[in-house]
């Protein structure tokens, strides 16, 4: 039977809730530390410096236990994998990943987010593999501020020249995620939503947010959803659309005069913790509850010390049915109590 006619029931015996009664339905897979932007808020250049030990590449996952974990998680009840690091294209024959990820049952979608540096070379191979939709980041389209933004690496050109791609391979939709940092790049948000209106591509804003320890958040720097949305809907006017889905993290509006939509990420201002049915998979294996999280679980002695299937789904059922994790809602009182309590990276958890 050809994978896209397998049944896989959505709620199955085996399918977990956590202690809010959250289920698993999407995995983000980490599948590269290393990145080739050292965008400020993410990778601070002075702090991942050449002399920086990223992971060797015996201590990554291998395509194959990726895949294993993967399908493991699938009987758990996840059907959204989200591919993305660190830069996800900085990994050799991503595109096969791909191929073996689209062909496990169950799995109803497999997205990819990258700074698009390289999407022009991969975006043809990418799409022939099996994906469909990609999020492109791009915080500004001022060569000034985008150098800002992404520590001084990468060019603007190649990020567009890698979405003209994605479009004309019928990578769809494509959507922009834009991180807005005050008195850095707010004042050229509105210049990405003029951009992009009317093409198809979907712009969303993204709160600064205070994922890892190495960035120095600081909260005066977060410039709220609500604030941005205004701006942009005084110039072009907006109302809400409704979620697609439980869990969906991006609020949505629509352009009145019918150009497509907008999106804000909200973490900061709006957590949405209640709804959250994600996991992570870092690129060595360790799986993570929360992008907020203090410790993982590491799966990686495991897969290679021959643990079967099954324990594997016990281990990550046991994690999953443990889980407290609601960060962002508790943001100011655990910011205050975290003493040395580190927080794992975001280019190392994935975003
Ligand atoms: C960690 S990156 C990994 C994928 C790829 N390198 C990219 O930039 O798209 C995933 C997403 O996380 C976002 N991100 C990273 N650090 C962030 C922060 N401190 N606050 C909000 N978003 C952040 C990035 O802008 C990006 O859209
Ligand atoms: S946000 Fe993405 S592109 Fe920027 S440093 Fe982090 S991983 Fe790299």
């Amino acid at each position: 039977m050809p994978s896209s006619e397998v049944v896989v029931p959505l709620s199955t015996p085996s399918s977990p809730r956590d202690t809010l009664g959250r289920p698993v339905r999407d995995l983000r897979i980490s599948v590269m530390d290393r990145c080739n932007f050292r965008c400020p808020y993410c990778m601070p250049r002075e702090k991942f410096h050449e002399r920086y030990e990223f992971l060797g590449s015996h201590e990554r996952l291998s395509f194959d236990e990726i895949v294993r974990v993967s399908r493991v998680f699938v009987k758990l009840g996840v059907r959204k994998l989200r591919l993305t690091g660190g830069e996800p294209l900085l990994r050799a024959n991503l595109a096969d990943l791909i191929g073996d990820l689209t062909a496990i049952p169950g799995v109803e979608d497999v997205a990819l987010t990258t700074n698009g540096v390289l999407l022009a070379r991969h975006a043809a191979e990418l799409k022939a593999a099996g994906l469909k939709r990609i999020t492109v980041s791009l915080d500004s389209l001022d060569p000034q501020v985008f150098a800002r933004m992404s520590g001084g690496f990468g060019g603007l050109q190649d990020v567009l020249d890698g979405i003209e791609h994605a479009r004309s391979s019928g990578l769809e939709p494509i959507k922009i995620n834009a991180v807005i940092e005050k008195g850095i790049n707010d004042h050229t948000a509105l210049d990405l939503v003029e951009r992009f209106r009317g093409t198809g591509v979907i712009v969303r804003f993204i709160e600064y947010m205070d994922v890892g320890n190495r960035n120095d958040w600081r909260a005066d720097l977060v410039v709220p959803s609500r604030e941005l949305m205004a701006r942009i809907g005084a110039r072009w006017p907006l109302k809400p659309v409704e979620r697609e889905y439980r869990g969906e993290v991006a609020e949505r509006y629509e352009f009145l005069d019918g150009q497509g939509e907008v999106g804000f990420i909200s973490s900061v201002t709006q957590p949405f913790c209640g709804d959250c049915s994600r996991a992570r998979l870092s690129s060595d294996g360790v799986v993570y509850t929360c992008l907020f999280a203090t410790r993982g679980t590491s799966l990686r002695d495991a897969l290679r010390g021959g643990a079967s299937d099954d324990q594997l789904l016990e281990t990550l059922r046991a994690i999953w049915a443990g889980r407290a994790d609601r960060y962002s809602e508790r943001r100011a009182q655990l910011r205050e109590s975290a003493g040395d309590q580190r927080k794992v990276e975001m280019f190392y958890i994935g975003g």
